[in-house]
């Protein structure tokens, strides 16, 4: 890679997707490495600067993937090993890196050590597993899958004991607190880097450890054993990252940063719902709360903001009063729920207003942290809530008009998961092809935004602060890094509105809107004042010392 720069992940712009559903290369109806080969181009026409692959090791696919039954193989149907590596040389040519899901937690039920573990006490792979004889230990734990978990142990009549999971019950968790396990993570994760992966997304972080009468969710001896993986990928691996999935409060993933010795990166995950209900509410009370109860981060290390992915939007970050008021406003059909939270895709949840999916993106990328986008979101691809699981909003990516979204040319019936059909989402209308050819599409315009935001460190780098306008529908923050100050307005209303702002300390600067180089007139002494389309938003630099030339967008034209 060009860019060597250990913090490249501040700049970042991430994306991620599953290689099954992204381009089938044999027409096996399941896509692979060969075919998301085919479709880098589109990914570096796009600007995204990040891949992250969702599990792609063999496995049963009871969890898509995240049941990984050898750490160290490709699943066949999705390539060999080679062709990973192709596919990391590929994309490290065009300046895009590449992280993988690291599932720590647990495995499959078929690995081959939970197999020899359940079946000999003798064995060292027994405590590779959390054993009991009885089910009421942890008894303090959630239970995270709710639609389809009872309990947190469940009964192996091989083993004669019972074994810990936090997710399905074909997922026993792995033992942390047995030190050759812990060794040989370190062997995967050195066999994954050695491929040349740029960083590992850690799955379900906060469970790795359990203690009595604790919640078993974040505890000092989780803490301590990341700061290991940490110590170890620093003094062997330049410039990898590790970002943490860590669905807590803020107060709680704040300490999987350390002091920049932990991961590097963690998702917010309190924000995302947030996000839907500022623009819900046509308030901005939510999403500026939940920055004054984030703690500040080291410098060195970042968040990752997201406004959907792979699974349910999340609602356990929200108190009983927000989950009821999200379901109400984006779920109503309880087939669109699972466990707890909204398993659909950004543009049928924002009624395909193209204005909301635009003003949302604005955000996640222009808040403090890393975006990153789900595969399809791009496009404003659409999900189909009667699969089950979390399969309506995985379904194969929509390239163009011909068959199977010429995703594949495999007999429909054979796809991995039907492709998206109806009249409003389906490929005949929502695809790649078609909005390349359209200047003002989606995807033109996700194109413009990310080139955007990477021509301006104070977006990855920059502190934030946040003006509180009278009006409650205008969300207004500044983001200040070195010499560069930006401002975001955004209205969060479905109606034009007018704000005034206080920026006399910038008396004198020219605010030059982003995406039309447009010069604005310039900040005197008295409140500044716009106005905003219903769910518009304007990206501003602040040019200081302003020049000669006092140009309005408008001047020059010919009226
Ligand atoms: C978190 C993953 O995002 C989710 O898809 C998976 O089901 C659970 N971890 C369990 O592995
Ligand atoms: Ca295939």
């Amino acid at each position: 890679m060009t860019n060597v720069d250990p913090l490249w992940f501040k700049d970042a712009v991430f994306y991620e997707l599953h290689v099954k559903a992204f381009c089938d290369s044999n027409d096996d109806g399941i896509g692979d490495f060969r075919g998301l080969i085919q479709k880098l181009d589109y990914l570096e026409w796009l600007g995204v600067t990040c891949l992250w692959l969702l599990p792609f090791f063999p496995s049963p696919l009871r969890d898509d993937g995240y049941d990984v039954s050898d750490y160290r193989g490709v699943f066949p149907d999705y390539g060999s090993l080679d062709d990973l590596r192709t596919f990391l040389q590929e994309a490290h040519r065009r300046g895009i890196r590449v992280i993988a899901d690291l599932v720590l937690n647990h495995t499959s039920d078929q690995h081959p050590w939970f197999q020899e573990a359940r079946r000999s006490p003798e064995s060292p792979l027994r405590s590779f597993y959390v054993w009991s004889d009885s089910e009421k230990k942890y008894g303090k734990a959630r239970i995270i899958f709710i639609d389809t978990e009872r309990s947190n142990w469940t009964w192996d009549p091989v083993a004669k004991q019972y074994y810990w999971h936090r997710f399905f019950s074909h997922q026993p968790d792995l033992n942390y607190d047995n030190p050759e396990l812990r060794k040989a993570m370190l062997e995967v994760m050195a066999f994954w880097l050695d491929q040349g992966l740029d960083g590992f997304r850690c799955d379900a972080v906060p469970y790795l450890i359990e203690r009595e009468g604790t919640i078993c969710e974040n505890l000092s001896e989780t803490h301590e054993y990341l700061k290991d993986l940490r110590k170890w990928i620093d003094e062997r691996y330049q410039g990898r990252i590790l970002l943490a999935e860590a669905n807590q409060w803020p107060a709680d993933v704040r300490p999987y940063f350390g002091d920049n010795n932990e991961c590097h990166m963690a998702f917010h995950f309190p924000l995302m719902p947030r996000l839907f209900m500022g623009v819900r509410s046509e308030d901005w009370h939510p999403i500026v709360d939940m920055f004054t109860h984030t703690p500040a981060i080291p410098d060195e290390c970042q968040w990752c903001l997201f406004l959907r992915n792979h699974d349910e939007l999340t609602l356990e970050m929200c108190s009983g009063e927000e989950r009821d008021y999200m379901y109400y406003a984006y779920a109503r059909d309880p087939q669109m729920r699972r466990n707890i939270g909204i398993a659909r895709r950004l543009a049928p949840l924002l009624e395909n207003d193209r204005r909301k999916i635009e003003l949302l993106n604005s955000l996640v990328f222009t808040l403090p942290g890393s975006p990153i986008i789900y595969y399809g979101d791009e496009i404003g691809m659409g999900d189909n809530v009667h699969l089950g699981d979390r399969n309506g909003v995985r379904t194969p990516m929509q390239w163009n008009v011909d068959r199977n979204a010429g995703f594949s040319k495999a007999d429909p019936s054979k796809l991995y998961l039907p492709v998206i059909t109806d009249s409003i989402y389906g490929y005949q209308t929502t695809n790649v092809e078609a909005q390349l050819q359209t200047p003002y599409s989606l995807a033109h315009w996700m194109k413009s935004m990310i080139a955007i935001r990477k021509k301006h460190p104070a977006f990855g780098r920059g502190t934030i602060e946040f003006l509180r306008p009278r009006n409650d529908k205008v969300l207004v923050y500044l983001r200040q890094y070195r010499d560069e100050t930006l401002l975001m307005v955004q209205n969060l209303g479905g109606s034009a509105q007018a704000v005034e702002l206080d920026l006399v300390k910038f008396a004198g600067a020219v605010p030059v809107e982003l995406f039309g180089e447009t010069r604005f007139p310039s900040i005197g002494d008295r409140p500044y004042m716009l106005s905003l389309a219903p769910y518009g938003y304007y990206w501003f630099k602040l040019r200081q010392a302003p020049s000669e030339e006092t140009a309005y967008g408008i001047e020059g034209s010919v009226i």
